[in-house]
């Protein structure tokens, strides 16, 4: 039944819908012809719920500024009322932002830098989890956090898992767009790695799965960002196996506890350890009693149990001088619960990860880098000098393990075989405090520009989804320019760049899902012809659904 009506709805709206208007108000008539009792998922600013659903789930409350709100916020039940909605953005020249966990760190799935009335696509009302152990899959709504994905997986399996990343309320419509890891990857790879099929309405208002939308697409949604193709509607992921008992420590070191030479360690042994082994760093300023020293954290969490994990730590990294006292034993799920800082895995009732609200909303500023030689042991006084002068956070992240087994272009994601690490430079300040925040995003530069020589370069790199519009953004408006765009793009995608350019050509070539840094339509000189004569592949029924047990959102 369901099926049916996205064939009769999708058809319907490609008679009825081309009908030119102007205004928002005719995209609500439009909507409302489709769905007379839209009404209740759509709201504008009159409504009391407009405000707590705009904030809801901003992570970095330096985007919390009213003026930049859309004219409405669209919370769709089904897939077929994005159909609708895209459909009649098109037909009145409305444009659409895509929001489903709203942690994006520069915003961009609720705010627009340009003037033109938008309307946010709110996921959060499409977050089944349907979960299937003994076929070892499940299908996530893209409203759907970590934190939701995690839980329901764990209530259906003690030895199943995923490897996503590591803060629950994040939403997986944003984070498998732009690869995601976490605690799993040196094992399973991304997040991205591990999809299998995806629901996605493009731009022209149809639902494509993997079959419809083809190889090429099914590719780019799997790391190029959200919302460069259409908006995802849920996502089919492979469960892996996790032991019932997994284990964790956190050692800090103080630079006179002889950090330096433990984190030049680090860079050579953490990338090499065993799969189920991920040590990652945090470096921070500790500041107690006036007295400032730089902390390095070394924060792991081994597959296994502490026994095991403590005669791989004293075969390969005797110096950390890790003892059993330091580790803890937990199931998978509780791991969710270490991202808060739990030294433990029952500091917080495991429910705490289905809370959409981020314990640690703040207001900040992040960057990214990888790294594939070990940066020079001189370098990292610099980096300590910069510490002392405001409170900034680095997390070092090794990769090696599965994804030394992927090329740079088997995904979007590029940085893969040899990639030693990822590095994330964050700061955050006080909300209010304009000073506080201009001190701050100087420092993060300033940072940033020390580490040049020590990083990837040609092209530097950048991780998609610790989004940065420092390094650039598409002309608001103006048409893509593939030169000016390609100084991001490459950070981000590598020798990806081009074929997702290519690729949106022939996907989207009126650029309609569009923003700050959306892939641009470039046709390459080769594809032309194909561009100019193929037509988009018609509108037809779906297919039956992939499995027995999915039976569609509805
Ligand atoms: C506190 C915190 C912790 C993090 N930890 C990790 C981590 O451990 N590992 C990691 O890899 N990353 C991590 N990230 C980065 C995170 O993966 C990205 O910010 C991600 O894009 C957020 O996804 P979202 O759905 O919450 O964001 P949103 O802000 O909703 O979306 C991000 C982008 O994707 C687009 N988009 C959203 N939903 C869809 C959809 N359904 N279809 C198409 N496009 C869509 C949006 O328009 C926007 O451009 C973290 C971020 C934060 C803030
Ligand atoms: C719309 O209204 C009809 C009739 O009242 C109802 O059956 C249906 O469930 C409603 N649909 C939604 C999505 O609320
Ligand atoms: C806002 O929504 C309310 C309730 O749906 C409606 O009555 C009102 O006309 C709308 N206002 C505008 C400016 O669209
Ligand atoms: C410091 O660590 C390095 C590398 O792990 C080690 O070789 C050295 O002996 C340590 N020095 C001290 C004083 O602990
Ligand atoms: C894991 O979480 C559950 C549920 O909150 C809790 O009862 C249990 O004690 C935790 N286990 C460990 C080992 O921390
Ligand atoms: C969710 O977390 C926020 C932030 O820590 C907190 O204020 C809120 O009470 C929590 N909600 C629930 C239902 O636990
Ligand atoms: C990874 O790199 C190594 C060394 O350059 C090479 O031998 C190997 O074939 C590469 N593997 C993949 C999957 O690209």
């Amino acid at each position: 039944m369901v099926w049916f009506n996205v064939v009769t709805l999708v058809v319907y709206l490609f008679s009825v819908c081309a009908v030119k208007a102007q205004s928002n108000e005719d995209f609500v008539q439009c909507l409302f012809s489709k769905f007379p009792n839209i009404t209740t998922h759509l709201y504008n600013k009159t409504s009391s719920e407009f405000r707590p659903l705009y904030q809801s789930m901003q992570q970095n409350t330096r985007w919390l500024d009213d003026s930049a709100a859309p004219v409405f916020i669209l919370t769709p039940f089904s897939e077929s009322e994005i159909q609708a909605a895209v459909a009649c953005s098109q037909s009145n020249g409305v444009k659409l932002r895509i929001k489903s966990g709203g942690h994006d760190y520069e915003g961009l799935s609720f705010r627009s830098s340009t003037s033109s009335p938008f309307v946010i696509i709110d996921m959060s009302q499409l977050r089944d989890v349907r979960v299937d152990v003994a076929n070892e899959v499940a299908w996530v709504g893209a409203g759907a956090t970590i934190g939701e994905l995690y839980y329901a997986i764990a209530k259906e399996s003690s030895v199943h898992g995923f490897p996503a990343g590591t803060a629950p309320s994040v939403g997986v419509g944003g984070q498998f767009s732009g690869g995601g890891f976490g605690w799993l990857v040196r094992k399973y790879g991304l997040a991205a790695d591990n999809v299998l099929d995806a629901r996605i309405v493009d731009a022209s208002g149809r639902l494509l799965d993997r079959g419809k939308m083809g190889e090429d697409l099914f590719w780019a949604i799997r790391g190029a960002g959200g919302g460069s193709f259409g908006i995802i509607t849920s996502w089919k992921i492979k469960l892996v196996q996790v032991p019932p008992i997994m284990t964790t420590f956190t050692k800090h070191k103080l630079l006179t506890e002889n950090a330096t030479a433990l984190l030049d360690e680090w860079q050579t042994i953490a990338p090499k350890l065993p799969n189920n082994l991920v040590i990652r760093i945090l470096a921070r300023l500790q500041n107690k009693n006036g007295e400032k020293s730089v902390k390095i954290s070394f924060n792991s969490l081994f597959q296994g149990a502490k026994s095991d994990l403590m005669s791989i730590m004293n075969e390969k990294f005797p110096s950390l001088g890790l003892m059993e006292s330091d580790c803890f034993e937990m199931p998978w799920a509780n791991t969710s619960l270490l991202y808060w800082g739990a030294k433990q895995g029952n500091e917080y009732p495991l429910e705490d990860i289905l809370n959409r609200t981020d314990r640690l909303v703040g207001t900040y500023k992040g960057k990214s880098d990888f790294v594939r030689t070990p940066i020079p042991t001189s370098a990292f006084q610099g980096i300590w000098n910069l510490f002392t002068e405001e409170s900034g956070l680095m997390i070092f992240e090794p990769f090696g393990g599965k994804m030394d087994e992927f090329s740079e272009t088997d995904l979007p994601f590029p940085y893969r075989n040899g990639t030693l690490y990822n590095m994330q430079y964050l700061v955050h300040w006080q909300n209010n405090d304009q000073e506080q925040g201009q001190r701050s995003v100087e420092w993060i530069n300033k940072m940033y520009k020390y580490m040049t020589p020590f990083v990837t370069s040609n092209p530097r790199g950048a991780y998609v989804n610790y989004r940065d519009l420092d390094l650039g953004m598409n002309q608001p408006q103006g048409k893509s320019n593939y030169d000016e765009a390609k100084v991001w793009g490459e950070k981000y995608f590598g020798n990806n760049f081009k074929k997702l350019c290519s690729l949106k050509h022939r996907v989207d070539p009126q650029d309609f899902f569009s923003y700050e840094q959306s892939i641009p339509p470039v046709s390459s000189e080769s594809e032309q012809a194909t561009v100019m004569t193929s037509k988009l592949p018609p509108i037809e029924a779906m297919r039956a659904p992939p499995t027995k047990w999915y039976s569609g959102w509805s």
